[in-house]
C-alpha cells in the first residue's frame, strides 16, 4: 500500500514536470501542438522518412541532429542553412563537404507539401528530423517545440564565425554557446551528441603526428586508439571517417562520456572537456557525472535540445513558410 501511494505521488510529480516544460515552451513562442490541427500527419511523415533513411544508413540520424545544430547557431533556428546561393551557409567552412542530410529534409518537405501545403516551416522540419534522429538512435523522446518561421537570408560569414571549431579551446567554445544564450552545462550536454556520428580525419589528424615539440601524439589521446586512427588516416585525403564515440558509434548513450575518462575522445574539443586546462575547472565534473549516470544525461540532453531549438531568429520580423527549403518564396 505504501508503495502504491509512492507510485501515485511520483506520477503526479512526473505530470507536474511535463506541464512545467510545456509552459516554458509557450513562453518562447513555440509549442508542442502547433500543427495538430493544420497538419495532423506531420509526426508520422517525419518518422517514416527518418526511419527509412536510417535503415539505409544508421549514421543519418547523427547527420540530421547536426544539421539542426548548425541551423540554430546561425541567425537562430530559421532554416537559413538550407538556402542555396552565393552567400549560402552550405558553402561555409564548417558545413562544406561536412553537413549531410539535406536530401532527407527535402523529401520530408515534399511529403508535407502534399499532405498540408504551405503549412510547415523548413526550420521546423529540421528540428523534427533531429528529434527522430536522436530517438531512433536510442536517445531520449523529448517533445520537440514547433512554430518557427523560415528566414529570408542565409549568412555565410555567420556560419564561418559562430560555429565552434574542433580546434577551439573549451573557453572559446563556451563563449560561442554563450553568444546564443546557452551555458556551460549545455556545452557539455550537447557535446554528448557526439555519442553518435562520424568525423573526417582532417579534423583530428593533428593529434596523431607532430603534435608538439615534446609529444608526437597528443598526450591526452589513448595510445591504442591513436595507432588505429593513424592506420585509418594514413595516406588518405583526410576524408576517411572515424566514429566520434569509439566502440558505440550508432547508439545514443553515455558511452561518449566514459570514453572521455579513458582518453578516447576523438576531437580535441571532445577530450578537452575532460582533460584541457580550461576544461578542468569548467566542464570536467559534469563529464564525470554523465559518465556514471546515463539517465541524467538522456534527460538533460532533451532539455538542452529544447533550449537550443529556442534560439530566436536574428530578424524576427522577417519570416515565411517556404514552399521549397532551398529558396525563399
Ligand atoms: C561543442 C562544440 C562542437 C564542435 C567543436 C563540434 C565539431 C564537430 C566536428 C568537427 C564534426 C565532424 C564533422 C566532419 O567530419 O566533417 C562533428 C560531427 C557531429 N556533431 Fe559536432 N561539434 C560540436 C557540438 C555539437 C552539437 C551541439 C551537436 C548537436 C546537438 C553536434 C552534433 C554532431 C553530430 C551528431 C556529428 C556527426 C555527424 C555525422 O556523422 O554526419 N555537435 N562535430
Ligand atoms: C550574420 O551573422 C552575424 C553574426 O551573428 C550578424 O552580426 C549579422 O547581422 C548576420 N547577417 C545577416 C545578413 O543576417
Ligand atoms: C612531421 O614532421 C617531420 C619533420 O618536420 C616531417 O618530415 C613529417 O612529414 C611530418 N609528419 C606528418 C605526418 O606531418
Ligand atoms: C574530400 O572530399 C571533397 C569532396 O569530394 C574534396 O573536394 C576534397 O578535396 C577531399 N579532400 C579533403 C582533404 O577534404
Ligand atoms: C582552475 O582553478 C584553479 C583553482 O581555483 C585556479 O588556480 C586555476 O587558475 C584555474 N585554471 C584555469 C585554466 O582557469
Ligand atoms: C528584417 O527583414 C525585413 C523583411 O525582409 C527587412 O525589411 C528588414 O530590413 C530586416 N531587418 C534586419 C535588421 O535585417
Amino acid at each position: 500500500m505504501e508503495s502504491r501511494s509512492d507510485h501515485s505521488a511520483s506520477s503526479r510529480l512526473l505530470a507536474g514536470v511535463v506541464v512545467l516544460l510545456c509552459l516554458c515552451a509557450a513562453a518562447s513562442g513555440l509549442s508542442c501542438d502547433f500543427y495538430d490541427d493544420s497538419c495532423p500527419d506531420l509526426d508520422s511523415i517525419v518518422q517514416a522518412r527518418v526511419s527509412a533513411a536510417m535503415k539505409a544508413e544508421a549514421r543519418m540520424g547523427a547527420s540530421l541532429l547536426r544539421l539542426h545544430f548548425h541551423d540554430c547557431f546561425v541567425n537562430g533556428c530559421d532554416g537559413s542553412i538550407l538556402l542555396d546561393g552565393p552567400n549560402s551557409e552550405k558553402l561555409a567552412l564548417p558545413n562544406l563537404n561536412s553537413v549531410r542530410g539535406y536530401e532527407v529534409i527535402d523529401a520530408i518537405k515534399a511529403d508535407l507539401e502534399k499532405a498540408c501545403p504551405g503549412v510547415v516551416s523548413c526550420a521546423d522540419v529540421v528540428a523534427y528530423a533531429a528529434k527522430y534522429g536522436v530517438l531512433l538512435s536510442g536517445g531520449p523522446d523529448y517533445d520537440v517545440r514547433l512554430g518557427r518561421k523560415d528566414g529570408l537570408v542565409a549568412n555565410q560569414s555567420g556560419a564561418n564565425n559562430n560555429l565552434p571549431s574542433p580546434f577551439d579551446p573549451i573557453s572559446v567554445i563556451t563563449q560561442r554557446f554563450k553568444d546564443v544564450g546557452l551555458n556551460t552545462k549545455d556545452v557539455v550536454v550537447l557535446s554528448g551528441a557526439h555519442t553518435i556520428g562520424r568525423s573526417r580525419c582532417v579534423l583530428f589528424s593533428s593529434r596523431l603526428a607532430n603534435f608538439s615539440a615534446t609529444n608526437s601524439v597528443d598526450p591526452t589521446l589513448d595510445s591504442s586508439l591513436a595507432s588505429s586512427l593513424q592506420q585509418l588516416c594514413r595516406g588518405g585525403d583526410g576524408n576517411q571517417t572515424a566514429a566520434l564515440d569509439a566502440g558505440s558509434a550508432d547508439a545514443f548513450d553515455n558511452h561518449y562520456f566514459q570514453n572521455l575518462l579513458a582518453k578516447k575522445g576523438l576531437l580535441s574539443s571532445d577530450q578537452g572537456l575532460f582533460s584541457s586546462p580550461d576544461g578542468v575547472n569548467a566542464t570536467k565534473a559534469l563529464v564525470q557525472a554523465y559518465s556514471t549516470n546515463s539517465q541524467r544525461f538522456l534527460c538533460d540532453f532533451g532539455d538542452s535540445m529544447i533550449k537550443m531549438g529556442n534560439i530566436p531568429p536574428l530578424n524576427a520580423s522577417a519570416g515565411q513558410i517556404r514552399k521549397k527549403c532551398s529558396a525563399v518564396n
